[in-house]
């Protein structure tokens, strides 16, 4: 097999002690999951400009972008989405290992997708479960998808005819049908500061 022939290269590099030590921040995951529409990628936002602002290195893995150029070739079978999640953790534990806050948002919808991910990323990685019941989600619908699932234009769609399997453990979990945005990450950001 051609990977017998791979040599990672680690110990000529500078370590990611010394990048933490330079940027004054320990590298970290936060995979925030949940469905579409739930709340992922604005509380992402809102957690990046909060940190930004207080002067931290902060990079935003969002699904959508993802799946936009690297996982472009990737459609929304199990599969698929199992390979698109391990694809963004391998991409997550590279930010993270040079020092970087990483924000993930990416539904995530199984367990074993989230238990991969984690495995993946190994220590520093942090499970946010962003909730809000699917009817909501229909309900804010930003993207309007929600009204062309309802049409039958799209389908295997999460939540639908595609499952999402709630967590029975979650670092935190943010209900967003209750929560305020700002609220939400400040939750998320002392997720952060406990876990550093
Ligand atoms: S995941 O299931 O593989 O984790 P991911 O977060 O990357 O999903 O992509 C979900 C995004 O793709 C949604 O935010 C939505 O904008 C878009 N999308 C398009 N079709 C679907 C679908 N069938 N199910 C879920 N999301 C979809």
């Amino acid at each position: 097999m051609s990977q017998n022939n791979i040599h990672t290269q680690f110990h000529r590099f500078v370590s990611p002690d010394e990048k933490a030590e330079l940027l004054g921040q320990k590298g970290t995951v936060l995979w925030m999951y949940g469905l579409s529409g739930s709340g992922k990628s604005t509380i992402a936002a809102a957690v990046e400009r909060t940190l930004h602002d207080l002067g931290r290195y902060v990079v935003i893995l969002d699904g959508d972008n993802f799946r936009h150029g690297l996982n472009s070739d990737l459609g929304f079978s199990d599969k698929d989405r199992e390979e698109n999640v391990r694809r963004v953790a391998e991409v997550a534990k590279m930010f993270a290992s040079q020092g970087a806050i990483v924000i993930v948002s990416v539904i995530t919808p199984k367990k074993v997708f989230r238990s991969s991910a984690r495995q993946i990323v190994g220590s520093g990685f942090q499970g946010i479960y962003i909730k809000a019941s699917f009817e909501t989600c229909a309900k804010r619908d930003p993207k309007g998808l929600y009204a062309k699932v309802e049409s039958g234009e799209i389908k295997q769609f999460t939540g639908k005819d595609s499952g999402f399997e709630e967590p029975e453990f979650a670092e935190l979990i943010v209900d967003t049908e209750t929560t305020e945005v700002m609220e939400s990450a400040a939750q998320v950001i002392e997720l952060l500061s406990m876990a550093s």
